[in-house]
């Protein structure tokens, strides 16, 4: 059995049949995911305290809300963070976070191109969502400009010992695209401690942001517990196990 079964692979590989659905190919792939992403909120959906499932409607606004109870459950207006967020643009989650915490040794870094998207997105092409640095005045907020795979290396360097320091992170994934935030939980991974917050902002698209999440969790083996959805999981917020 297995000497066929290895027979038609190197077989096919030698006359490529399988290119005959290549133009269906990431159809195939969609689908794939889709179901791994609805099997995964069947499974999940009734432990998270915090989930609006199922609702009819999305209402972008929610994710303000979102954000207020983890604030509260975590306790974090009063705590000292290290926020990270991945996909800045014109700064309104950044600037939330800013003004919703309060300790004068906290850090906040925001990284993007501000040239806008690397590349297409669905409906969105590649520099949309492009804008000026945020203004802020607030000496605790610091932008780093460049794309996240040219710049986090750097910025791990220049900031070992905050990433390592036991403070309590707050990650925001807000770059919708797959290869951004699956390149950025790659990188992230020897920081990450328990009980430290990943947020993501496009969570329920099955091809970017939860592929990269089902490869992270699954080839990382690290535990992510949901703590918080809204709009159908669109926004989730997870707590490091
Ligand atoms: C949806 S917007 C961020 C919205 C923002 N968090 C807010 O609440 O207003 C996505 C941003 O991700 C950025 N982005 C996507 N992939 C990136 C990458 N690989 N490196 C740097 N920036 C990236 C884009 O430039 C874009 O500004």
């Amino acid at each position: 059995m297995l000497k066929a079964i290895k027979f038609f692979k190197d077989l096919f590989l030698f006359v490529p049949v399988s290119l005959v659905i290549q133009p269906i190919a990431r159809y195939l792939a969609f689908i794939y995911y889709y179901n791994l992403l609805v099997r995964w909120i069947y499974k999940n959906k009734k432990g998270i305290a915090y989930n609006d499932f199922y609702s009819p409607f999305r209402d972008y606004h929610k994710r303000s809300t979102l954000y207020q109870y983890i604030l509260d459950q975590y306790n974090l207006s009063q705590q000292q963070v290290l926020y990270m967020e991945f996909g800045v643009a014109s700064g309104v989650s950044f600037k939330w976070w800013l003004q919703n915490n309060q300790h004068s040794s906290s850090a906040f870094f925001g990284f993007d191109t501000f040239e806008g998207l690397p590349e297409d997105w669905g409906v969105y092409r590649k520099g949309d969502m492009s804008s000026q640095i945020p203004q802020i005045d607030d000496q605790r907020g610091h932008f780093i400009k460049g794309l996240f795979q040219d710049t986090f290396l750097g910025f791990v360097e220049q900031n070992i010992e905050q990433l390592k320091s036991p403070t309590q992170k707050v990650i925001h994934l807000d770059a919708d695209l797959y290869t951004a935030t699956a390149f950025v939980l790659s990188q992230l991974y020897p920081y990450l401690r328990k009980g430290d917050l990943i947020l993501f902002d496009e969570f329920n698209v099955a091809m970017h942001e939860f592929k990269a999440f089902h490869e992270f969790t699954t080839n990382f083996q690290v535990n992510l517990q949901p703590v918080a959805a809204v709009n159908n999981f669109y926004q989730t917020a997870f707590v490091v196990a």
